[in-house]
């Protein structure tokens, strides 16, 4: 056929190909990438999504400080063999508020974003300080130690001012609040509905079941919460998106 046979003159000089091979490149490029510069939010909103409360987001800092994502990730693939073994496949709602982000790439450790309530405090307690007591082939580093430092929440409004600057919406109410409401979700006995408001969904627990708050506490409250904010009995996703 004639434009095959045109096709032959590019194949055999290579700059013609060079320069036809960017013009493809820019054009599919282009179809790509001009789109996202009209839309307001690529991520569809989702209810029951919210911010971190402060002693979840102290957690979630441990978390990334401990290495924790180098053996775990937090992104369910929408595949069969995933979605049976840790429930719907993962939302881009759901890591909006994440400041990096830890979808992760290995997982020596099974996927934890919805580990969230499928363990008691003491099944995580008895597992951080020594995982091969409740998996014997576990593994897993011991992390003790996080029961016996304490923590006092006092740098948590510069770490939500931060995260504020990056674009989670946390109000200025919520950054008044961030000590009274860290101090708050580790103590029953708190008067908590104001935090509840702020943070609907949250639990409160005195989680390591020690006096204080201790980044076990801290760490254990943002494992408790992980994917539990959605509720996909009721969750359709939207199509036209
Ligand atoms: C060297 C790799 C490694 C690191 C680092 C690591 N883990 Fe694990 N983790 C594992 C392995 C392997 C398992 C599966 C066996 C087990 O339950 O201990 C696991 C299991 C878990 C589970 C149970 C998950 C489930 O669905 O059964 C949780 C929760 C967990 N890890 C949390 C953490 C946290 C929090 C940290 C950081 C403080 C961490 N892990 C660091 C390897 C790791």
């Amino acid at each position: 056929m004639a434009i095959l046979d045109k096709h032959a003159i590019l194949e055999r000089n290579v700059t013609l190909l060079a320069i036809f091979a960017f013009l493809v490149v820019t054009i599919g490029g282009i179809v790509q990438i001009a789109p996202l510069f009209w839309l307001e939010n690529t991520i569809e909103d989702v209810e029951g999504m919210r911010p971190y409360a402060p002693l979840e987001l102290a957690g979630r800092d441990i978390y990334v400080r401990e290495g924790c994502y180098v053996c775990h990730s937090q992104m369910i693939r929408p595949m069969r063999d995933e979605v049976e073994r840790y429930g719907h496949y993962s939302l881009a709602a759901e890591s909006q508020y994440d400041h990096p982000f830890q979808w992760g790439s290995k997982r020596t450790g099974p996927d934890l974003a919805r580990v969230g309530g499928r363990y008691s405090d003491d099944w995580h307690l008895d597992h951080l300080r020594n995982p091969q007591s409740v998996v014997p082939e576990s593994v897993m580093p011991k992390y003790g130690f996080l029961e016996n430092r304490m923590i006092d929440g006092k740098y948590i409004q510069d770490l939500m001012s931060t995260h504020r600057l990056v674009g989670v919406p946390y109000t200025d109410e919520m950054l008044e609040n961030a000590q009274a409401d860290f101090t708050a979700q580790s103590d029953p006995d708190s008067d908590f509905d104001a935090l509840l408001e702020r943070y609907p969904g949250a639990q409160v627990r005195n989680f390591d079941g020690q006096a204080g708050i201790s980044e076990a506490d801290a760490l254990i409250s943002y494992l408790q919460m992980l994917g539990t904010l959605v509720d996909f009995s009721t969750f359709t996703p939207d199509a036209s998106r």
